[in-house]
Parts: structure tokens; C-alpha cells; sequence
């Protein structure tokens, strides 16, 4: 892209997202609702959405919370194996997607799935293949932290194989290994963060620990980012924007015991803009990766939404409604300007 004083983006989706609930839900919506046409809305709440009447109950708080601004939460359910097909059937019209979370494995995923049996999972995974509900993976494995992602590939892979038409999301990948086992099976997608396309390990802990980059799955090595880079710049088509904006409480993060997760979502077009800028990477590319690619992968048509970003230095707030967000009190190159609806 070359340097310029204005960029637009239409319709932008952030295809993962956790907005929380109650007071936090309302804090934190806006930094989503304003810019975004909508997202994709992850479902590990306590205690986690799994019932027809949680998803409808949870989108209500949401659309309340965000009152007059134009945006689709695309709701998700807290995936079980013990799902049955009259079960999926009866919520199909209420969700996008399911979420699978390895049981334990990251904030609020206890109740997931332990240990990864594709016979044990085969009827709730058939049956989301024949309704087409995608399924959304947080893929780690309990290894060793820098190794699980990888580890977690032969499952991704063996999933893939068993249920070839399902609709499998990679989500926040983090490795050269997610990243190349996009082109061996047709049905593998995957989200990817600003956080990760900008940070590995050593701005997490190489030198003083920087609690609000810990996140999980936890920034990898530089080569792992060059493979994501490499994918996101050039719009491959099965990869999209998914932020994994994840706020908590300031003292959540600046504590003996930090909680997992990077807060981007009021930052996260800014700072896509100025990274795809920087890589010379093209406009047409960022609108694909912000939106166009999900639209073709998930089949949805976004509300119209349009966002004009200015080439303006904008010093990010130190906190947004006392929730601190990656780069609080630095200087970016890009500004949101105006935001058009319909
Ligand atoms: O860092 C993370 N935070 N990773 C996740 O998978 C969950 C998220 C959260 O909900 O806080
Ligand atoms: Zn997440």
C-alpha cells in the first residue's frame, strides 16, 4: 500500500471476538460496535453458553449494550460432543458457529472437550457438517506452552480428514505449522490477530514481563510470525481477521497471576492499516483480510459500514473504561476519522 493520507475500509469483521458481559460488556462494546460491521462472539462466559436460551439471552444483553450502533454480534455456542442433531437443528437460526475449547486449556474453558476422540465427537460433528455450522478450534494441546499449537496439527488434521465437509477455524494461529496446514485440506480456515502479527515472545517476556501481551495461545518465534505475515498480507483466502480482543480488569492483568488476553478491538483497524502500509502489502489485500474473505467463508453479508482511517499520529489511551489496551500510551501512525453507516 502505498503511503497515503486516507484509507477506507468497508464493512470490517472481526471473526473472533470476546465481549464479555455485564458491566465489562458494556465498557468494552463500543470499542467494537463503532467500527465494526460485526464479529464473530465467543461463547466462554461463566458458565459458558450452551443452550438455545443462553445464545438468544446473551445476544439480547449485547444488542442492548450497543444501542444505537449498527452491528451483528454473530453468536457462537460453547461446543459439547454430547450435542445431538434435533439439539443442533433447534439453535441453527441462532448461531454462526460453534467453539470448541480443549477442556482447561485457556480462560473459562473447562467444561470443553478432554482428550480428542473423533468417534466420540463424530454425531455432533456429522450433524454439524449436514446443518453447515462451522466449527471454530482453540487448538492447543496441555504440552509444553511454545509447543502446543503445533502439537495440536495432527488433530486439526485428523478432524479435517474424518469430517471433510465440515467447516474447520484454526482460530488465532500462532505457528509456521497452523499456517502450512491451510493448503492440505480444502476445509481448514483459520483466524489470525493484529497482536500476532506483531509481537512474538521476546516483546512478551524478553525483557520486563508485559502483562497486557500474554495471551494465549502465547506469541511464538519470529518465524512463526513470518508465516503469518506472509499469509495475512497476501489476503490468502483462508485466512481472515479474527482480533481475539480479550479484555479483563486492569488488576486481572497487572497482578501476580496475569489473565490470558490482549485487548485490540478499538485499535485493531489502525493498527492492520498501518502494518499492511508498512509491508507494502496492498489496500485491496487489507479489505479481503478485514472482510472480504470472511464473507466468502462464513456465507455472511455484513451490514454497510464505512471506516476512513487518516494518516494522523493518534496516541492510544492508557485505558478504555479502566481496561488497558495493547500499546496504551504509544503513538500509532493511523487514526480513525469517520465512521459512515448504511
Ligand atoms: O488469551 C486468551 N484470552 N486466549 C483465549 O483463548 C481466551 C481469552 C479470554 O477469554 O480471555
Ligand atoms: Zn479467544
Amino acid at each position: 500500500m502505498p503511503s497515503t493520507n486516507q484509507v477506507i475500509l468497508n464493512a470490517p469483521l472481526d471473526m473472533h471476538l470476546h465481549l464479555r458481559d455485564g458491566e465489562m460488556l458494556d465498557n468494552i462494546v463500543n470499542g467494537s460496535a463503532h467500527t465494526f460491521s460485526g464479529a464473530i462472539i465467543m461463547p466462554n462466559l461463566v458458565p459458558p453458553v450452551t443452550t438455545k436460551e443462553a445464545v438468544i439471552a446473551y445476544k439480547e444483553r449485547i444488542m442492548h449494550a450497543i444501542g444505537d450502533e449498527k452491528f451483528t454480534p454473530y453468536m457462537t455456542l460453547f461446543f459439547k460432543p454430547s450435542y445431538d442433531k434435533a439439539f443442533l437443528e433447534s439453535v441453527r437460526d441462532d448461531i454462526t458457529a460453534l467453539k470448541l475449547y480443549p477442556a482447561g486449556i485457556t480462560t473459562n474453558s473447562e467444561g470443553g472437550v478432554s482428550g480428542f476422540d473423533v468417534e466420540e465427537l463424530r454425531p455432533a460433528l456429522s450433524a454439524m457438517s449436514e446443518l453447515n455450522l462451522p466449527l471454530c478450534v482453540h487448538g492447543e494441546t496441555n504440552g509444553f506452552v511454545m509447543d502446543r499449537e503445533a502439537e495440536f496439527v495432527s488433530i486439526y488434521e485428523e478432524l479435517a480428514a474424518a469430517f471433510p465437509d465440515l467447516k474447520i477455524i484454526m482460530e488465532h494461529i500462532t505457528t509456521k505449522e497452523s499456517v502450512a496446514a491451510l493448503d492440505k485440506f480444502k476445509n481448514l480456515y483459520a483466524t489470525i490477530t493484529i497482536h500476532h502479527l506483531l509481537i512474538t515472545l521476546d516483546d512478551v517476556a524478553g525483557g520486563m514481563l508485559q502483562p497486557h501481551l500474554f495471551c494465549k495461545p502465547i506469541a511464538k518465534r519470529p518465524e512463526d510470525r513470518e508465516a503469518l505475515l506472509k499469509v495475512a498480507l497476501a489476503a490468502h483466502p483462508k485466512v481472515m481477521f479474527g482480533s481475539d480482543s480479550a479484555p479483563h480488569p486492569k488488576h486481572a492483568k497487572e497482578s501476580c497471576g496475569c489473565a490470558a488476553g490482549v485487548f485490540t478491538a478499538p485499535v485493531a483497524l489502525q493498527l492492520l492499516t498501518e502494518l499492511f502500509e508498512k509491508n507494502d502489502a496492498s489496500l485491496e489485500n487489507l479489505q479481503a483480510f478485514v472482510s472480504g474473505n470472511a464473507q466468502h467463508i462464513y456465507g455472511v453479508t455484513p451490514l454497510s459500514k464505512t471506516v476512513t482511517l487518516e494518516k494522523k499520529p493518534f496516541k492510544i489511551p492508557s485505558d478504555y473504561n479502566g481496561v488497558v489496551p495493547m500499546y496504551a500510551n504509544e503513538e500509532i501512525a493511523y487514526s480513525i476519522q469517520e465512521v459512515k453507516n448504511g
